[in-house]
């Protein structure tokens, strides 16, 4: 009986959707419950301060755009704790709840999204490569139900900036996650560059977090420095690498801010949250009408370099007098 009685609501409240433009099922929504209010499902795929701030972005913009969780919106925002059963849990929920939208934040949560449905629209959020990770067909033109943001950044930046830094560098190790798609692009493009510059490159992979004291400690012997892309399994545990390196006197560039404050030395990279509000403006975009398949995928406005002074007096290296103004 109550299984018949939650269809028929779900049924009543399409059919209130469908008829309706959004602003006046919002109006009926004190008499016809919450059913009608737009469905936001948003599935991080884990802890850590980067993804933590992308989340808080997208729930401010929303919010700002009128989208108010309780009042004008459902937003189901659920932390899959970088389990993949659990991205399958929380993805078969919004689903059967009928989401007009759902948001995947970083590149395994996105893939699961995709992987359950192809009509339902999807929101990237912070998806380092898009069209690498199987998401989209193209950067212009996704193809498909699925559009978003990218977190991409200038690598070769970062290898400029890593070459003010340490004037003596000469071999560099990569450092990721073999499981994330989107680390691999990213480790791919920075050996292309590095070489390019004349260094040589030692590339290490972890499988998870378990594995990272042991690959860092062992990495850190043999190079002058380390770089890390927008890695998830890594950003859970930059305090592991930290110590890993710290013990050797070598210094970390990660791709991320966040992981600077962390105890990285410097990046080129982007503000995290504000990739959060630039997600919850294609979010509600794609709410409004918008088609995902030809909603170009965007791309950050604003990249930034960050210097962390402590770390670099820590390690003895000398900020040159033209980067001292982006020290955090
Ligand atoms: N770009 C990552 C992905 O595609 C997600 C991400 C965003 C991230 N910001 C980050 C990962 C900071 C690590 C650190 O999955």
């Amino acid at each position: 009986m109550k299984k018949k009685l939650s269809s028929f609501v779900i049924l009543l409240s399409t059919l209130f959707l469908t008829s309706c433009g959004s602003s006046d099922a919002e109006s009926m929504s004190s008499t016809a419950g919450t059913d009608e209010l737009p469905y936001i499902g948003i599935l991080q795929l884990t802890s850590h301060p980067a993804l933590d701030a992308i989340s808080e972005g997208i729930i401010d913009e929303l919010a700002d755009a009128g989208y108010v969780d309780g009042e004008t919106a459902t937003i189901d925002l659920q932390n899959a704790q970088g389990d993949q059963s659990n991205m399958q849990t929380i993805t078969e929920r919004f689903i059967t709840n009928k989401a007009d939208v759902m948001v995947g934040i970083a590149t395994p949560a996105a893939q699961a999204l995709a992987n359950a449905t192809t009509e339902i629209p999807i929101i990237l959020g912070a998806i380092t490569d898009p069209v690498a990770a199987n998401l989209v067909d193209s950067l212009e033109t996704p193809g498909r139900n699925i559009t978003g943001v990218s977190d991409q950044i200038p690598i070769d930046q970062q290898f400029e900036l890593m070459l003010q830094l340490v004037p003596d560098l000469e071999t560099v190790g990569l450092l990721y996650s073999s499981s994330e798609a989107n680390s691999l692009s990213s480790a791919e493009e920075a050996e292309k560059i590095a070489h390019a510059l004349g260094l040589s490159t030692i590339s290490k992979t972890v499988n998870s977090a378990n594995d990272l004291a042991q690959v860092a400690e062992s990495l850190a012997k043999d190079v002058d420095a380390i770089w890390v892309p927008t890695d998830n399994t890594i950003a859970t545990s930059t305090q592991t690498l930290i110590a890993a390196t710290d013990a050797r006197g070598i210094p970390v560039f990660p791709s991320v801010d966040t992981m600077v404050t962390e105890g990285g030395l410097a990046t080129v990279g982007l503000n995290q949250y504000a990739i959060g509000t630039q997600t919850g403006q294609v979010t509600v975009d794609i709410l409004e009408g918008a088609d995902p398949a030809t909603y170009p995928i965007q791309f950050p406005n604003e990249i930034e370099t960050i210097l962390n002074q402590e770390k670099a007096s820590q390690l003895n290296i000398t900020i040159p007098e033209d980067l001292q103004a982006d020290i955090e």
